[in-house]
C-alpha cells in the first residue's frame, strides 16, 4: 500500500475532525438566567419580535422557520429541531444567538440589512434559561 496516500487520507479526516470539533464550544455559553417561571409569551417573544421575527415570521420564514409562536419554535426549521427543551446547551438555537459555532448560523446574522444588533449575555441567559425550564 502506497504510505503517503494514508497519510494524506489520515490528514484529510483529522481535519474534518477539528473542524467538526471547533463547532461549538459550550462552555462560552453566558449562563443561564435565575429568573423562575420563564415562558415564551412573557419573556421570549418580545426578544424575538425585535430581533428574529423580520425574517422568521409568517411570510417566506428563512429556514422555514417561525419564531413568531411557540409551536413554531418547537417545530423547529426545515433541517429539523432547534432547542431542546430542558437543555439548553444543546439548543442550536442558543447556540445561533450565542455565536459560538459555525459563523454561517449566527444570528441575527452579523450583516443583517436592518443592522438587527447580537442578542446581549442577558437575553441570552433568558433564552438559556427558559429552555431548562421546559420551553413553556
Ligand atoms: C436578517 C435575517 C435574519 C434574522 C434577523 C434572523 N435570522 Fe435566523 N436565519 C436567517 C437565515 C437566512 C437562515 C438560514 C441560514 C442557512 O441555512 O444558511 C437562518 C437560520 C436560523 C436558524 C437555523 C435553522 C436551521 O436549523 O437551519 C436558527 C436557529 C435561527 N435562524 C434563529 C434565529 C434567531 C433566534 C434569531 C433572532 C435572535 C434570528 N434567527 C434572526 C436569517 C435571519
Amino acid at each position: 500500500m502506497n504510505l503517503k496516500i494514508v497519510f494524506v487520507g489520515l490528514g484529510a479526516i483529522g481535519t474534518l475532525f477539528t473542524a467538526c470539533a471547533k463547532d461549538v464550544d459550550v462552555s462560552k455559553l453566558p449562563a443561564p438566567s435565575p429568573k423562575k417561571d420563564v415562558t415564551f409569551a412573557k419573556d421570549i417573544k418580545p426578544i424575538f419580535e425585535k430581533a428574529c421575527v423580520k425574517c422568521h415570521g409568517a411570510e417566506k420564514p428563512k429556514a422555514r422557520l417561525r419564531l413568531d409562536n411557540l409551536e413554531g419554535v418547537l417545530k423547529g426549521s426545515s433541517d429539523g429541531k432547534v432547542i431542546e427543551p430542558g437543555n439548553s446547551a444543546k439548543s442550536s438555537l442558543v447556540h445561533s444567538v450565542a455565536r459560538i459555532g459555525d459563523e454561517d448560523y449566527w444570528m441575527p446574522p452579523p450583516k443583517n440589512k436592518d443592522k438587527i444588533p447580537a442578542l446581549t449575555a442577558e437575553q441570552v441567559g433568558l433564552i438559556r434559561a427558559w429552555i431548562d425550564q421546559g420551553a413553556k
